[in-house]
């Protein structure tokens, strides 16, 4: 390691936004509406004050755990997220090599720029998340698809109905250039796919192609067939209320993810981490806790673990590090996650991640 290699996931960011174009960087870091949420995401994180363990004997900690049923070697996996290719010419094949190196599942996004086939050849665990599309069957095409690629799971996107106002990409006008695709979406497809290019000022281009594409009733019903429909794993992505955790539980889904897409759909929703010990109590173990939305530390993994969930997904993180670096710069972000991981264990005499979760936390305000 030389002088000037990043040593957090900030250091990461600071260079990937040195690299990107504006309206990119917009695009990935950016948030909804105030961007309230957004930022809250980071604070309530930081109230999370953890009370460590002492005199436990812990020489090694052990990171790894289970992922729905998937050994994991951190209880991480990579988010979901659209159109990877924008921010290096690997895209989604690049993270996916990151999260097989570093043993953690990847999740491949329906509106991904690479397809699902050509990331299962990686190698990494890889899990497939679905958008609800408005034109029929498509839906079943792509559960199919994902079931026949050897994908270990389906995470259902449940928070966007349309897209939240992202201004930043509305006054940037923003726009996928021709070269990144919708790779799952070409070919046949919705037929949609186009309007995610086509330039309109005031307008982000991939909002309108949402508003075209996505099927903004979604509801309980279309689970209920989804979960009849497939024997994978079902997660749902973009849960909140704890009523909503024990309808899914009720469904027969197998893990939530508390999220607020990062902050990047209603702004003003309630940061992740404030609402996991209410999902976790009333869930009451009838399907596991996922928190995403703001993980930049290994010391915020074990604040969300400490705080009742099963594990995390990390988001712009790995973006960052693909902006920066491709495929190296993505595994760097995972492998500094890892180490800072594995220290705070240590710090607060954790041997492994059941020890974790049994960790007390206070909140703390800041001044
Ligand atoms: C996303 N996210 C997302 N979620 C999803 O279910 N399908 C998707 O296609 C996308 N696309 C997407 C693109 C970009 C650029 C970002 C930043 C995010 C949301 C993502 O899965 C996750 O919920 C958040 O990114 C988590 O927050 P952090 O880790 O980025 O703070
Ligand atoms: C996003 C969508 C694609 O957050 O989920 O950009």
């Amino acid at each position: 390691m030389t002088r000037d290699d990043p040593l957090t996931v900030a250091d990461v960011a600071r260079l990937a936004q040195a690299r990107l174009p504006k309206e990119l960087w917009d695009y990935v870091a950016g948030g909804s509406g105030a961007e309230t949420t957004l930022a809250a995401n980071r604070a309530a994180l930081d109230e999370v004050a953890v009370l460590p363990r002492v005199l436990a004997g812990v020489a090694a900690p052990d990171p790894g755990t289970r992922l729905l049923g998937s050994a994991s070697s951190l209880p991480l996996a990579v988010a979901p997220m659209a159109y990877q290719r924008l921010l290096h010419p690997d895209g989604e094949l690049a993270t996916a090599e990151a999260a097989e190196a570093a043993g953690v599942p990847f999740v491949v996004s329906t509106l991904a720029s690479v397809t699902v086939e050509e990331v299962v050849k990686t190698g990494a665990t890889t899990w497939f998340q679905l958008y609800w599309l408005r034109a029929p069957g498509v839906v079943e095409d792509l559960v199919a698809r994902a079931e026949d690629a050897g994908c270990e799971a389906l995470v259902v996107t449940v928070d966007v109905p349309v897209m939240g106002r992202r201004l930043r990409d509305v006054r940037n006008s923003f726009v996928l250039p021709d070269d990144v695709v919708a790779a799952h979406l070409t070919g046949g497809g919705d037929g949609t796919a186009s309007r995610a290019h086509a330039r309109e000022a005031g307008t982000s281009a991939i909002a309108a192609h949402t508003a075209a594409a996505f099927a903004p009733g979604l509801g309980w019903s279309d689970l209920e067939w989804l979960r009849d429909r497939t024997s994978l794993p079902l997660v749902l992505k973009g849960i909140l209320d704890p009523r909503d955790a024990v309808r899914a539980a009720g469904c027969g889904v197998d893990a939530v993810v508390v999220s607020n897409h990062g902050g990047r759909q209603l702004d003003g929703a309630a940061p992740s981490i404030a609402a996991v010990p209410s999902v976790v109590a009333a869930l009451a173990g009838q399907a596991a806790v996922y928190l995403d939305s703001g993980i930049r530390t290994g010391t915020d993994i074990l604040r969300a673990l400490a705080s009742g969930a099963d594990g995390v997904l990390v988001g712009r993180p790995v973006l960052y590090g693909l902006a920066a670096d491709g495929a190296p710069g993505a595994g760097r972000v995972l492998s500094l996650l890892a180490e800072e991981f594995r220290d705070a264990m240590t710090l607060a005499g954790c041997a492994d991640v059941a020890a974790v979760r049994e960790l007390s936390t206070v909140r703390t305000v800041r001044a």
